[in-house]
């Protein structure tokens, strides 16, 4: 092993950032076997960190300044774990510009201006991967990227936020309130800096961008994509869906169709029997149907320092064993040619196709029930099962939950205005859509 050594500039010293210090320093031996020369962090920079909690660190420059270490001609790989898009993004083009290769776990970043980071780099003949961008430490990208290769992706659908997931399992399995679950979540260093991004599915959102890049070869379209949270979803609901054989999950879904391509984060109602329906707690999976392989499952710890720290490292391995490739023979960005990319429409949500759990109050008297199934009937709406429940003590209202077949979004939103203008109802139906994940 006569090379010498890559010298790696770390920005950011957090949680992620401090993980991946101590996975490097802890693994170094094995991991210069595997790449074929030394890895160091020869520069860092950060603004606060807990040199406590990273045995080793005084033995490295540490500047409060990062861009310092982007134009540190010293530095061969910059690996970017700061988070958020600014000054992230301008220490990305940076580190592109001076002829830096770059690592990161920073999704919004890529969902949010990855087509233009990846021209630059394109351009500049650099990498830039961004395997803990999604799903911590599963190695989904590659999978999709490198091992899906041979496939049509014909459909993806993930637990993706963790956060997310620990609040649904935690609600489910023991009855508690979402609030105080979420906080429990942020102390343990899973949730988001800004948690809205994780209970409104943004952060699930930027993930599933960036999966249906990589698997249908289309530019990343943030912005497209439709985007519900959990936080309107009940105890009452969790516990229906069971008695119905459903787990109700935060679920990121893309499907290729003859007319587009669905892009959709909400809560789903998926058959309990299924695998990915038993992930819970903080744990992240993602489900890929190839034409060839069939569905295939990805399962893993989605966050936290160290599984995220072992995508970051085995990233800015790939990159120092790819370091003297010609850039045109490396895996692209997107798993496509940069110039093969398709410009397939995404779908509005109204043209999404989906079957329903629907839950409304009806007042309990005779032909309720009739009307609101002469309705569904009416806008070609076919009901699967339906359950009515005793009323509660002292209540008039009783409450009526119903599955629905497949149907498209359009006539489902129709049919429940027309559901709910009827005298009979009291407040909102509850609308959260099923998905049976079978090899449709
Ligand atoms: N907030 C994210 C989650 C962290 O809960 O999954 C990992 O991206």
């Amino acid at each position: 092993m006569s090379l010498k050594p890559v010298n790696v500039g770390l920005l950011g010293l957090g949680t992620v950032g401090g993980g991946t210090f101590n996975v490097l320093s802890r693994n170094a031996e094995e991991i210069t076997r595997r790449a074929g020369r030394g890895i160091r962090i020869s520069h860092a920079a950060a603004r606060d960190y807990d040199p406590a909690r990273l045995p080793g660190i005084e033995n490295i420059q540490v500047s409060d300044d990062a861009f310092q270490v982007v134009d540190n001609p010293e530095v061969d790989i910059v690996v970017e774990l700061i988070g958020g898009y600014s000054p992230a993004k301008e220490l990305v083009l940076k580190a592109i510009e001076n002829g830096k290769h770059v690592v990161t776990a920073n999704k919004a970043l890529i969902a949010l201006h990855g087509n233009e980071i990846f021209a630059a780099a394109q351009k500049k003949g650099v990498m830039v991967a961004f395997e803990a961008a999604v799903a911590g430490g599963i190695p989904i990208i590659k999978a999709i990227r490198e091992g899906l290769a041979a496939n049509q992706i014909e459909w993806l659908c993930g637990i993706i936020n963790g956060t997310g997931n620990f609040i649904l399992t935690e609600m489910r399995d023991k009855g508690r309130d979402f609030d105080d679950v979420l906080k429990e979540a942020q102390a343990l260093g899973y949730a988001e800096a800004d948690p809205t991004f994780d209970v409104e599915g943004i952060d699930a959102a930027h993930k599933l961008t960036i999966l249906a890049s990589l698997a249908f070869g289309i530019p990343l379209q943030f912005k497209k994509t439709y985007t519900e949270g959990i936080t309107n979803i009940t105890r009452e609901d969790v516990a229906y869906a069971e008695e119905l054989g459903y787990r109700i999950k935060h679920l990121g879904f893309s499907r290729r169709t003859p007319a587009g391509v669905e892009l959709r984060v909400h809560p789903t109602l998926i058959p309990e029997r299924r695998l990915i329906a038993n992930v819970d707690g903080v744990m992240n999976a993602v489900l890929v149907k190839g034409d060839a392989v069939g569905p295939t499952l990805y399962y893993g710890a989605g966050a936290g320092a160290e599984p995220t720290a072992s995508a970051v490292v085995a990233d800015i391995i790939d990159v120092v064993r790819t370091l003297t490739a010609d850039p045109e023979n490396r895996v692209p960005h997107l798993a496509f040619q940069p110039g093969a990319l398709a410009d397939l429409p995404i779908l509005p949500m109204e043209e999404v196709e989906t079957a329903y759990y629907l839950r409304m109050l009806a007042v309990d008297r005779p032909g309720v029930l009739a009307d609101v199934t002469r309705i569904l009937g009416d806008s070609g709406i076919s009901i699967e099962a339906i359950i009515q429940k005793e009323p509660a003590e002292d209540a008039t209202d009783v409450p009526v939950i119903m599955l629905t077949r497949r149907v498209r979004e359009q006539q489902m939103n129709q049919a429940i205005a027309r559901i709910e203008a009827l005298d009979a109802l009291h407040g909102p139906v509850t609308r959260i859509r099923v998905e049976h994940l079978d090899a449709q």
